[in-house]
């Protein structure tokens, strides 16, 4: 029975969520940035070290300007309103992903709010943007590469992800079982969960379910 610090959620459905009301894919966005305040607000107040959320993939590129235009746009409100809130809360922001191909403006309010938050140590909140797994391994890779020998955890030190504790369990809502890029390296031994609720619609209650499943499971990491 352990219990999980590092929970890491594939943020699917969105534009499901606003297909079935005949509302425009933006408004799914809208509302999945509601449910990403509520859930990591759960994840401090469930004592969570981490919690990692896949908000931009390097593929995510290839979606309309006008999509994209809007997902940029939410991230900013979202900085810019709950800033104030995650320093007041001891989280601390982190981002993997190479932001800085995103907007000036909002690199630099991405900047401002690692600063602001850097000293916090309570749970930390990850921020995947324009992240994908095999450009972080490449990135990381190469990185290592300069510096000598390459193994698995001279790699492991250069990921976007180094100094984070261990994924224990990575969730993906709405109903798709794929990775889509996201933590490949770093879900080596996760637990997986895969639930059909989409994004918009998970709750609080529904990490916190996760995460009793979670401490039911046996993890074996090889041995016996
Ligand atoms: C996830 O929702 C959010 C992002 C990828 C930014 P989608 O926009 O992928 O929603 P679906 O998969 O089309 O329903
Ligand atoms: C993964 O979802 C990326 C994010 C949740 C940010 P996608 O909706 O982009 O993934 P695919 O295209 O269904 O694999
Ligand atoms: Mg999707």
């Amino acid at each position: 029975m352990t219990k999980a610090k590092h929970v890491a959620i594939i943020m699917d459905g969105n534009g499901r969520w606003a297909k079935k009301r005949h509302l425009p894919r933006a408004m799914g966005h809208k509302k999945g940035v509601e449910a990403v305040r509520k859930v990591v607000r759960a994840a401090k107040d469930l004592g969570l070290e981490a919690l990692t959320l896949y908000a931009f993939s390097t593929e995510n590129w290839r979606r309309s300007e006008e999509e994209i235009g809007a997902l940029m746009g939410l991230m900013k409100a979202f900085i810019i309103a709950d800033l104030d809130e995650f320093a007041a809360n001891n989280v601390r922001l982190r981002i993997i992903g190479d932001y800085k191909a995103f907007p000036a403006d909002l690199v630099k309010l991405i900047e401002g709010a690692l600063e602001r938050t850097a000293g916090n140590v309570g749970t930390t909140l990850a921020v995947a943007l324009n992240y994908g797994s095999q450009d972080e391994i490449a990135r990381a890779a190469t990185k290592a590469a300069g510096k000598g020998p390459i193994t698995p955890e001279t790699i492991a030190a250069e990921l976007d992800t180094a100094g984070m504790p261990p994924l224990d369990l990575l969730i993906r809502t709405s109903g798709e079982v794929r990775l889509s890029n996201f933590l490949l390296w770093q879900a080596a031994y996760a637990e997986m969960l895969f639930v059909d609720t989409l994004w918009p619609d998970f709750t609080p209650e529904h990490l916190a379910q996760a995460l009793e499943q979670f401490v039911d499971r046996e993890r074996r990491y090889g041995g016996r």
